[in-house]
């Protein structure tokens, strides 16, 4: 019989989500309009027509370009209640959110601004929204293993409120190793660690990252399908992927939807989850995705099931709210 079901997104939870990558055009627009900035697009739209990829490098700068429009509290706060928002209606429960300070504070915004303008709306986000949320403080591995640093003991006055760090930017060139006192640093502090890495870069980016940083999970990941015996131990150790299909189509990691490796992924026993990067710049949120799997390559609602499942599992919730969500 035929009932609303399928049309009700699964609980979920998002694990690899920018919220700098949530930044709507039209949002965009209000804050450049708010803080009297200039922006070389005449309109929303115009805007959104630039939101056309060759690779990583030509997203991550306009990424950082329109980064100028946030600059108060309020700015980062309005940001992020407004992906709640959104997340919410994707069936997004919980949700573990990268912020990157380095692209704020090289613009002369102050770590304090941006940390408690985000968590202004994350702490109301479990009453407003039902979705429980996490901040993963994530270095620019573009810039030096000294200025990471830095920002680690910028974030000291805030550190009850970071659940975790991550590594983002362009990824080819920055391997891992360079960042080894970084997160060792980080793991003294007592915060969970896990970085990007296998997006563009090679999978041994993904092997230094376990060895080297002591991540417990690998973003994107997905070139680990080149060497079999690093599937194997991601299999053997269960190591979550947080995977974001629409981010590998639109940033050309993958060719198209219907191309994508995750159902190669799913079948070797890997871990695997999907997550939807920087919604704003890749054509959809987290349920978007699943549907997109669903419609390119036939997911099933099994394997549906199985990738949100994936996503609690897979998460830093402690275990109250883990069980209450599994
Ligand atoms: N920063 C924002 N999104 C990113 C991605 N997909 N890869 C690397 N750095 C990023
Ligand atoms: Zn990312």
């Amino acid at each position: 019989p035929h009932d609303a079901a399928p049309h009700t997104p699964l609980p979920k939870a998002e694990l690899h989500l920018h919220i700098e990558g949530t930044l709507e055009p039209e949002l965009a627009f209000a804050l450049a309009e708010r803080n009297g900035i200039d922006l070389p697009y005449a309109t929303p739209e115009e805007l959104r027509s630039a939101y056309a990829f060759s690779d990583l490098q030509s997203f991550l700068d306009l990424y950082y370009r329109l980064t100028a429009v946030l600059q108060t509290e309020q700015d980062f706060a309005d940001l992020a209640e407004a992906y709640l928002e959104r997340a919410a209606a994707q069936g997004v429960r919980h949700a573990e959110i990268f912020f990157d300070p380095q692209a704020h504070t090289a613009r002369g915004v102050d770590i304090g601004t941006v940390i408690r303008g985000l968590t202004s709306a994350l702490d109301t986000s479990r009453e407003r929204h039902g979705v429980s949320t996490g901040l993963i403080l994530s270095f620019l591995r573009d810039l030096s293993a000294e200025d990471a640093l830095r920002t680690l003991a910028d974030a000291a006055p805030y550190l009850d409120r970071i659940s975790a760090v991550g590594l983002d930017s362009a990824e080819v060139g920055h391997p891992p190793a360079k960042f080894t006192e970084v997160y060792a640093e980080a793991k003294r502090l007592g915060l969970r660690l896990v970085a990007h890495a296998g997006e563009e870069g090679p999978p041994s980016y993904i092997t230094e990252a376990l060895d080297l940083l002591g991540v417990e999970r690998i973003d994107h990941g997905i070139r680990c399908l080149e060497d079999e015996a690093l599937v194997a131990r991601l299999v053997a150790e269960q190591i979550p992927l947080t995977v974001c299909p629409f981010s590998n189509v639109r940033l050309r990691c993958v060719d198209r939807l219907e191309e994508h490796p995750l159902p190669a992924m799913l079948a070797a026993g890997l871990l695997v989850t999907v997550n939807s990067d920087d919604p704003s710049y890749f054509g959809g949120y987290v349920e978007d995705n699943y549907r997109g799997l669903r419609t390119a390559l036939g997911l099933t609602d099994d394997q549906l099931r199985l990738l949100a499942r994936n996503s609690f599992k897979a998460s830093f919730l402690d275990e109250d709210r883990r069980a209450e969500l599994l």
